[in-house]
């Protein structure tokens, strides 16, 4: 069914076919408790109680102290786990894609204005590969999709002297990009700036008017796409028209621009509209929307403070919309605690008063004091247990997310013979969890 471009994915050990890992996979993901785990939000477990097949390990963590919980989410599990559970992390280890360290660029001091380290290395890193694309295959003229405050754009254009288009359809991140390139204070920066929608649909136009109004010559009319965290639907949709682009047309357009290569970095899965979702052949498994933010969490655990941060917030979040629930209080649907500060979560009694408030619910009302009843400890160990497990399926619903895309852009430029493609890890892990890029190159130019 594909053809086996094996170098140009890197599949975890054990594989050394897509086919055979694409259905593993969908195995692993489909099964029951990976599904239960998947349908199973802490808020909704902490009313409802765990379903029946969780049994062993639910008895198993009400057990546990909240101090055991971290331990479980690194690599090496001390404790004792039921065998459910360890075959569940064993699988979700081996399933995941490998991801390949990239090699050290120093980060240059100081940092450039407005930049966050994680934004200096990602801009680093990711302007060395569509520099050394643009040399390979000869063009130079960039269009950056979803530029942001256009820290990319104006890498490429200053320190590589690239053509560069940044296009974002938010006026906020235009201006502050255009803020960005006149603090450059560089004569001559090849960089310009449009603000629209980009689809499948706008793309073209948006590229050709570019094109157009530089009066290049017919062998200078051909693009390099890029994307650097193209969130949710962008992805797709530039991917959609690059191939568009890409594909033989019968329109005679001789002196049309040509997308010769693209690199797209996604991120924000939980963003995708339904349609982009699944997008290749493959059988798809049942994935609902919370696997798909779960997807998009960081790659590498939290430290132990932000961990029990997190902990807190959603075990306390789950044990008062259980009280709610037990005191029959009906709230508009669109009543919500949302954000508190992390001060409200110092102890049980000070969330409860801050999350009453933020609700319009009377402690009265609610008959709540503070005490931390034995059942509610052991209810918090377990529902943080849930978070953690889920939070382990993240990676590897990330990989089948990456294999689809990879297997679709295979369908429809690869086995065709029209381009190349390939999937590699740009950044560094555990500074930028969404590294994965996908690089297709027009063979024929
Ligand atoms: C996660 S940010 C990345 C920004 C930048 N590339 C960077 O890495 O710093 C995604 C950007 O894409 C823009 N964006 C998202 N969907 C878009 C769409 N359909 N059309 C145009 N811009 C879009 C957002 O406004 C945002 O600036």
């Amino acid at each position: 069914m594909f053809v086996e471009r094996k170098a140009e994915l890197i599949l975890p050990s054990g594989f050394d076919n897509i086919e055979s890992y694409a259905a593993t996979l969908e195995e692993y993901l489909s099964s029951e408790l990976v599904q239960s785990l998947l349908n199973g939000h802490p808020n909704e477990i902490a009313k409802s109680g765990p379903p029946l097949a969780w049994n062993e390990w639910w008895k198993w963590a009400s057990s546990l102290n909240s101090g055991d919980i971290p331990l479980h989410l690194t690599e090496s599990i001390k404790l004792d786990l039921p065998g459910s559970l360890s075959k569940l992390l064993r699988d979700a280890s081996r399933l995941a894609l490998p991801r390949a360290s990239v090699p050290h660029i120093p980060l240059p001091r100081p940092l450039p204005k407005g930049q966050t380290p994680k934004k200096v290395h990602e801009v680093r890193h990711f302007s060395k590969l569509i520099a050394e694309l643009s040399a390979d295959i000869g063009v130079d003229n960039i269009v950056d999709v979803g530029s942001g405050q256009g820290y990319l754009s104006l890498e490429l254009a200053s320190k590589h002297g690239l053509n560069v288009l940044a296009l974002d359809f938010s006026e906020v991140q235009t201006s502050g990009s255009i803020h960005w390139a006149q603090q450059a204070k560089e004569q001559n920066l090849k960089l310009s700036h449009v603000t629209h929608h980009i689809s499948q649909a706008t793309l073209p136009g948006l590229v050709q008017n570019w094109i157009d109004g530089r009066h290049l010559a017919r062998s200078n009319r051909n693009v390099i796409v890029i994307g650097l965290h193209a969130c949710g639907s962008l992805t797709v949709e530039v991917l959609r028209a690059c191939m568009d682009n890409m594909k033989p047309q019968d329109d005679g357009a001789a002196d049309h621009w040509k997308i010769k290569a693209c690199a797209i970095v996604g991120c924000c899965y939980n963003m995708l509209s339904d349609h982009d979702k699944h997008v290749s052949r493959l059988t798809a498994p049942p994935l609902p929307s919370d696997a798909f933010q779960l997807a998009a969490q960081p790659w590498l655990p939290p430290s132990p403070a932000e961990l029990s941060l997190t902990l807190k917030k959603i075990t306390y979040r789950a044990l008062f919309g259980r009280l709610l629930y037990e005191k029959d209080i009906e709230l508009p649907t669109d009543t919500r605690v949302r954000r508190l500060k992390d001060s409200a979560y110092s102890n049980w009694g000070t969330y409860i008063q801050a999350a009453s408030s933020r609700m319009g619910v009377s402690p009265q009302l609610l008959d709540i004091n503070s005490v931390w009843t034995e059942e509610m400890r052991q209810l918090s160990t377990t529902v943080s247990m849930l978070h953690v497990l889920r939070s382990k399926l993240g990676p590897v619903i990330e990989s089948w997310i990456l294999l689809d895309r990879y297997v679709w852009l295979c369908e429809q430029l690869e086995e065709p013979g029209l381009a190349s493609v390939e999937m590699k890890w740009v950044f560094d892990s555990g500074i930028s969890a969404r590294s994965a890029v996908f690089i297709v190159k027009v063979l024929h130019y």
